[in-house]
């Protein structure tokens, strides 16, 4: 990974300290231009990084996960097919907003997060969740676009029950992305746990929304699974 010039491994003194180099600079000192900057966050292996740098070269991308053997995978072809658009970014989401300036992002695809559906967990570790979206406000442009591809029936009712609780304007919305008739060369795009979960039978759903600038807050229920069985509280 130390060997990639498109990965960066800030550690968490850096994120502290918001002393990371390419905070508010990603465009002027790595990618050497002014176009938009994509996110996808919990990249897994970098799919949708390089999937959709390939297909637009006029945007650059951004890969956030924490893993880095997945993300080796992505750095890899990034590198090889010496991909000017890519980038890949190893730290936790947690900490993110110490590595992206005001209105430095203008887009984020989440993909396949995890569900956090085990009631141990807490909801608000969903990438989709208000605490994250509030958090990504802090360097996305005005009115960005988020993306939300999951095998999860709860994630997905999550998400749709948030975005409807914060009147947010959904630009798309299907519960079955593949049967939807909804031809798009993007959402073809197949990540590897979107492989997996298909080989399972599960159908893949897709929400894309607006997020504007006001305090996102959780919706009125909450959507856990328990002893096996999926609830809605
Ligand atoms: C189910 S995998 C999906 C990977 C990939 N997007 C795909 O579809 O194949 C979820 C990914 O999110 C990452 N992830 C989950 N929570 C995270 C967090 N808080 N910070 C960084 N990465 C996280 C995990 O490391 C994992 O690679």
């Amino acid at each position: 990974m130390e060997t990639f010039s498109c990965v960066f491994q800030p550690d968490l003194n850096t994120a502290l300290t918001d002393s990371f180099l390419l905070k508010g600079k990603w465009n002027e000192l790595f990618f050497k231009n002014t176009n938009p900057i994509v996110l996808e966050l919990g990249c897994g292996k970098g799919e949708y990084t390089i999937g959709l740098a390939e297909k637009y070269l006029e945007c650059n991308f951004i890969g956030v996960d924490i893993k880095g053997a997945r993300m080796w995978r992505g750095a890899k072809t990034a590198t090889e097919k010496k991909m000017p658009n890519v980038a890949f970014l190893r730290t936790r989401i947690e900490l993110i907003y110490a590595f992206f300036a005001s209105n430095e992002v203008s887009e984020i695809w989440l993909t396949f997060p995890d569900p956090q559906a085990n009631r141990k967990k807490r909801i608000s570790k969903r990438l989709s969740s208000s605490k994250f979206l509030n958090s990504y406000k802090s360097f996305l442009v005005k009115d960005a676009t988020i993306h939300l591809k999951t095998d999860s029936d709860i994630l997905y009712a999550y998400t749709a029950a948030l975005v409807e609780k914060n009147n947010l304007t959904v630009l798309v919305n299907t519960s079955d992305l593949y049967k939807s008739g909804i031809t798009d060369d993007i959402l073809s795009i197949r990540t590897h746990y979107e492989a997996l979960f298909m080989a399972k039978g599960q159908n893949i759903k897709y929400l894309k929304f607006v997020l504007p600038d006001q305090e996102i807050v959780e919706p009125d229920e909450e959507f856990v699974e328990k002893e096996g069985l999926k609830i809605i509280e």
